[in-house]
């Protein structure tokens, strides 16, 4: 076995890092869930939710990974039967997809590349056509995990207003939320979906759900089945600060600390981070003469980069090459593009010299494993977290 010395780099891009103060905020004992205390600590998360969906509608959170929260989405919403526009950005859009289709609603699948976010052209032409507005909902992914591409929730919304559909629009907003700009209200969303273990800085575990007024009256008339994931039963129990089952009591404790340490650092500010070092990635990349998986410029995801290895070369070995090397955890490429892509997280807990070591790692390890490239990625990566546009970026954002 080899044994390794200091800290884990945990660059996947979810489960993300813990910060202290959240891992010391778990450490208690655990709570009467339904005492007074707990109340004090469910209305608190609650509220707390609420300001990171930029929503005053209801937040309902699951003792669940963010698939249990997908599945909510499904089952509150939607029936079986139901026609449903999806897109396919990439494997998360895959896997919901799957799930919609468990639950035996119709879906049409707009195909894609994985290359780039969700065409939202396709999708004004197709509700469109939808003249008897069969479509109940529009399915999207904000931050597609796999490929690194970001599909902007407001121009789906503003798709949807100009052909004056009524379909819901439906979010996966599990690795958005926390590093990405996200306005549940304003945006027009009707059901938002997170999870905790991405941008919110927690162990997995929490499943989220914000959901509009028109969402929780489609839930009304649904007489599909559904227990467990009930928003109104949940929504209801927690009137009074409680949940309708044991909630992940210390898990709470840790989400009241992580959204107390992004307020004080200023969501503005988190988001520009997540932006700024996405920017230093991608220069490093350049600079090696590798290709981001996202082959939109406008589309880049600011938690993660999507890497793509040249022709030969296969990403797991690269990733082991660096695992076995540096201790540092890269994310595998999933499903159809396993092998050909290596994907860096630069979300939740981190900042300049985490990002440094980070891409350190990468460029020693392309070394290491012979993948053909340029040096000097990181000492271009070095120039964009010290130049001043990015600076000005930063204070612009604060403005
Ligand atoms: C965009 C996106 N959606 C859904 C999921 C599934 O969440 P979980 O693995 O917590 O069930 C993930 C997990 O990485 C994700 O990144």
């Amino acid at each position: 076995m080899t044994v390794h010395t200091g800290r884990h780099f945990l660059q996947i891009p979810g489960p993300t890092n813990v910060p202290d103060r959240v891992l010391r905020a778990m450490d208690m004992p655990t709570l009467d869930h339904r005492g007074p205390e707990f109340a004090e600590l469910g209305f608190e998360v609650l509220a707390a939710m609420q300001r990171m969906f930029r929503t005053k509608q209801p937040v309902i959170i699951y003792p669940s990974s963010g698939t249990g929260a997908w599945e909510a989405a499904i089952v509150n919403a939607l029936a079986p039967a139901d026609k449903v526009l999806m897109c396919e950005t990439g494997q998360f859009a895959v896997l919901w997809r799957g799930i919609a289709a468990k639950f035996k609603l119709d879906v049409d699948f707009v195909p894609g590349d994985w290359r780039h976010g969700a065409d939202v052209d396709q999708i004004e032409s197709r509700l469109a056509a939808d003249r008897e507005h069969k479509i109940k909902a529009v399915m999207i992914v904000h931050n597609e995990t796999s490929t690194g591409c970001v599909t902007p929730p407001l121009e789906v919304r503003k798709a949807l207003d100009r052909v004056k559909h009524p379909a819901l629009l439906m979010v996966d907003t599990i690795s958005g939320l926390g590093s990405l700009e996200y306005e549940h209200d304003s945006w027009g969303i009707d059901v938002s979906v997170a999870g905790s273990q991405k941008g919110l800085m927690l162990p997995p575990g929490l499943g989220f759900n914000a959901v509009s007024e028109r969402a929780l009256a489609a839930a009304k008339a649904n007489p599909g089945m559904r227990s467990y994931w009930d928003w109104q039963e949940v929504i209801n129990f927690n009137k009074a600060g409680t949940f309708p089952y044991t909630p992940a009591t210390n898990l709470l404790m840790g989400l009241k600390e992580a959204v107390r340490m992004l307020e004080e650092e200023g969501l503005e500010n988190v988001f520009a981070r997540h932006k700024r070092h996405s920017a230093a990635t991608r220069s490093a990349m350049k600079v090696w003469g590798l290709e981001p998986q996202c082959q939109d410029a406008n589309a880049h995801s600011p938690a993660l980069t999507g890497v793509r290895m040249p022709d030969g070369h296969d990403a797991d070995n690269f990733r082991k090459v660096v695992l076995e090397n540096y201790d540092m955890s890269l994310g595998t490429g999933l499903n159809k593009i396993k092998g050909k892509v290596f994907r860096i997280g630069h979300i939740g807990h981190f900042n300049d010299l985490m990002l440094m070591g980070t891409l350190s790692g990468v460029e020693m390890g392309l070394d290491l494993a012979n993948v053909p490239h340029r040096g000097g990625g990181v000492l271009a990566a070095m120039e964009v977290l010290k130049s001043r546009d990015v600076v000005s970026m930063t204070k612009a954002a604060v403005a």
